[in-house]
């Protein structure tokens, strides 16, 4: 059970905890420039111990399941060593990551062996060459072997996401082209909305499309939504019995959207982040110091719950602190 409860009647099962602001890609609605050192923050990164203690105390508040974002979490040389070191003294009964897979290919062996429970790998297109103009690198076939690989290893709980992009990746052939790879794959695949953020503005003015058009798609194909899911947070899902895997649509825009919300946000150096949107974050990386620490740590989590906010009011415009989404994972 969660202890940790909000104003408004929500609980939190659920972290997403950044491990590294750092990324190797370069997407045209996160870092089109490619990553940059902040320079007025020379603070680093959370190291594995104080991970370590930090999930306990999670676990403690009765969260379940840890991701592990980015930036991109594969490019810290100790990504598995945070893995383990989650999985073997914490208590959190679900460990899993967001990546770009970039590295997937060469490290599925170790990420079956690391006991990670799932795997979310971003790949905005199918077609190689708009996977390209998206993310700057010509790499749509190496991520693809790799989830070929954890498939042969029989690594459970993949998905797949996508930011919808008009223009981009929303045509009725990109939709037919992921169906086919679903039906063929039990794999859940998911459209995000284009969210603004600080960064993006006018990026977000030329790409941003509601997802409408594929939830028609959707219906007009057979595909029935799934209802409830005890962590499964803002997303629907899809399913049709004719495919192996799901579809899936988060519509961050759409109304009541953060009514579901089961999630909060920890930076990469150890800020809590209440909302991805949020003006509220704390640092409570002084109390994953030592071990009797615990105790404290979660006070302080508790108490900071009280100031999250009903909504994010992006619809408003409010971007918060977010200047773009590889801080905080998505
Ligand atoms: N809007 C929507 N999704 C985004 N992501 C990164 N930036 C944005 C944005 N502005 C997605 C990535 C990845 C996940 C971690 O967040 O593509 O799928
Ligand atoms: Fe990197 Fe993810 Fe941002 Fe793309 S969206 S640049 S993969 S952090």
């Amino acid at each position: 059970m969660s202890i940790l409860k909000d104003s408004f009647g929500r609980k939190f099962p659920y972290i997403r905890l950044s491990i590294s602001d750092v990324c190797n890609f370069k997407c045209g609605y996160c870092l089109p420039d490619g990553y940059k050192i902040d320079k007025s923050d020379n603070r680093t990164f959370i190291n594995t111990n104080e991970i370590g203690r930090l999930a306990k105390a999670l676990s403690e508040l009765g969260v379940s399941k840890i991701r592990l974002t980015g930036g991109e979490p594969t490019v810290r040389k100790d990504f598995l060593d945070i893995i383990k070191i989650i999985k073997k003294n914490s208590g959190i009964k679900k460990t899993v990551i967001t990546t770009n897979g970039y590295r997937l290919d060469k490290i599925a062996d170790q990420i079956n062996n690391s006991g990670l429970d799932g795997i979310n790998i971003s790949i905005d297109s199918l077609n190689p060459k708009i996977f390209e103009q998206i993310t700057g690198h010509d790499r749509l076939q190496e991520i693809l072997n790799g989830i070929e690989k954890l498939q042969k290893l029989n690594f459970k709980n993949i998905k797949i996401n996508a930011v919808l992009l008009k223009g981009v990746n929303n045509s009725e052939k990109d939709f037919q082209d992921w169906a086919n790879f679903i039906w063929k794959n039990k794999i859940d695949f998911r459209y995000i909305e284009l969210m603004q953020t600080g960064d993006n503005i006018d990026y977000f003015k030329k790409y941003h499309v509601s997802a409408n058009k594929f939830v028609e798609y959707l219906n007009k194909n057979n595909w029935v939504i799934q209802t409830f899911g005890k962590d499964s947070g803002p997303a629907k899902n899809y399913i049709n019995p004719e495919y192996k895997g799901k579809f899936g649509v988060i519509a961050p825009y759409s109304k009541d959207f953060c009514k579901s919300c089961n999630r909060l946000r920890i930076t990469a150096k150890g800020d809590l982040r209440l909302c991805l949107f949020g003006n509220t974050g704390i640092n409570i990386r002084h109390l994953m110091q030592k071990d009797n620490q615990i105790d404290e740590l979660k006070d302080l989590i508790l108490k900071q719950l009280n100031y999250k906010k009903e909504s994010h009011h992006l619809e408003l415009g409010e971007t918060g602190l977010t200047k773009n989404l590889s801080t905080t994972g998505g």
